[in-house]
């Protein structure tokens, strides 16, 4: 079997389904259950015996222990992590603690685990590390996209301390020989996406009837990529992936999110047209992110290359099932929008004061 960790967070849970329709291999599934976690998105699996699922921290070395003692896993994907940047500018704490404290602590679990192993199960073992192309700082307009030797220049509380996490995992390779992979992503997208994230957030205050906060111009550029194409590409490098590699995994949809946001509401209107007219009079500039990175892009070419990965997904094909799922799911919307939900609603957008209101 393999330990997944965060496997209730968003990228995470999708991993876990993905995993166990393709492969059938038991997963132990280890999450905080912090905010972001939802154990809802799982509720298609609860009587799988193949999903068990522990309640805990990543940073409890002893709890760690016993899980590899108990389960004896051939892999660990580690998925883990505090991952939205506004949340890392209002308090930052919580990222060092997690992706940086926590993978260190995973870490070493895990190589004890390992350094136990005869030669064989040594040599097949993997921690696959999940990372973000936020590490790789801001791109400009003409720049080409990151490649996996682009330089390490974080910019927010949450890209340095996921920077800080992949220095670990290259470090215990290199020192321990632990045999790690790495994969650095874009911008996932898709089903049980917690809607303080652009794209979630933009299709439940629509539907709501509320103003879709667009930071600054709107002109910075991500590279979306669809959730379930991204579980696929971690199968890939799990599989067949060089011991101490780092692979990119993007979508190739660079897109502004202004764009983004537009494209949603104009879909909207055609699947749930709103007798009040098109969601994009909800459109409103707020001030800006600090800091705010302009543009990331992924080239994807080496997980092409060697594993021959690529994305089924365009974004056009991807946005629409994205849609389809949150109008077909009213009900997991309505019960991730607790109180805590709405507190950090308030803390995010009330200082944010409305530039300008625009159709
Ligand atoms: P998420 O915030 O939706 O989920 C994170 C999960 O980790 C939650 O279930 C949470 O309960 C759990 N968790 C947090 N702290 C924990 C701890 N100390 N111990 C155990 N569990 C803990 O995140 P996501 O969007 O699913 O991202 C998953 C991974 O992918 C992260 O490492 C993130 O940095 C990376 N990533 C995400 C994106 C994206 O677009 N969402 C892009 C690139 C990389
Ligand atoms: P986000 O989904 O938070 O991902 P990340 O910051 O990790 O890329 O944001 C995606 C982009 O959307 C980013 O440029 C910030 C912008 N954004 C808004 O314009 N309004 C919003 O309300 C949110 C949450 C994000």
């Amino acid at each position: 079997m393999i330990l997944i960790t965060g496997g209730a967070g968003f990228i995470g849970a999708n991993f876990v389904l993905d995993w166990l329709a393709a492969t059938g291999e038991p997963v132990v599934n280890l999450d905080a259950l912090t905010y972001a976690g939802n154990l809802e998105s799982l509720a298609s699996l609860k009587d799988d015996p193949r999903h068990v699922f522990v309640h805990g921290d990543i940073c409890d070395r002893t709890l760690l222990d016993r899980l590899f003692a108990q389960h004896k896993p051939r892999a660990v994907v580690h998925f883990a992590a505090e991952s939205h940047v506004d949340r890392s500018i209002h308090g930052p704490g919580a990222f060092i603690k997690t992706n940086i404290e926590g993978t260190f602590t995973l870490l070493e679990a895990t190589r004890a685990h390992w350094s136990a192993l005869d030669a064989d199960a040594k040599a097949a073992f993997r921690f696959h590390h999940v990372s973000t192309d936020e590490v790789y700082g801001s791109l400009s307009k003409t720049d080409p996209p990151f490649t996996e030797d682009h330089t390490y220049e974080p910019n927010s509380p949450y890209s340095a301390s996921k920077a800080a996490s992949d220095h670990l995992v290259r470090a215990w390779h290199h020192t321990y020989g632990l045999p790690v992979v790495t994969t650095n992503c874009s911008n996932n997208y898709g089903p049980y996406h917690f809607p303080e994230k652009l794209i979630p957030l933009m299709i439940v205050n629509a539907l709501a009837g509320k103003p879709l906060p667009v930071y600054g111009d709107g002109q910075q550029v991500r590279d979306w990529l669809y959730v379930k194409d991204h579980a696929s590409a971690i199968r890939a490098v799990l599989a067949g992936g060089r011991v101490g590699e780092v692979y990119n995994i993007g979508g190739w949809n660079e897109k502004p999110n202004l764009e983004i946001v537009h494209t949603v509401c104009a879909l909207l209107d055609e699947m749930r047209p709103d007798p009040a007219g098109s969601y994009s009079r909800l459109i409103t500039y707020v001030t800006d992110r600090p800091g705010h990175d302009r543009r990331y892009a992924i080239d994807a070419r080496k997980v092409e290359r060697e594993l021959g990965w690529k994305p089924a997904e365009t974004f056009d094909t991807g946005i629409r099932k994205t849609l389809r799922w949150y109008l077909d799911n009213g009900d997991w919307v309505a019960r991730v929008q607790s109180g805590a939900y709405r507190e950090w609603v308030a803390t995010n957008y009330s200082e944010r004061a409305a530039d300008r209101k625009s159709a």
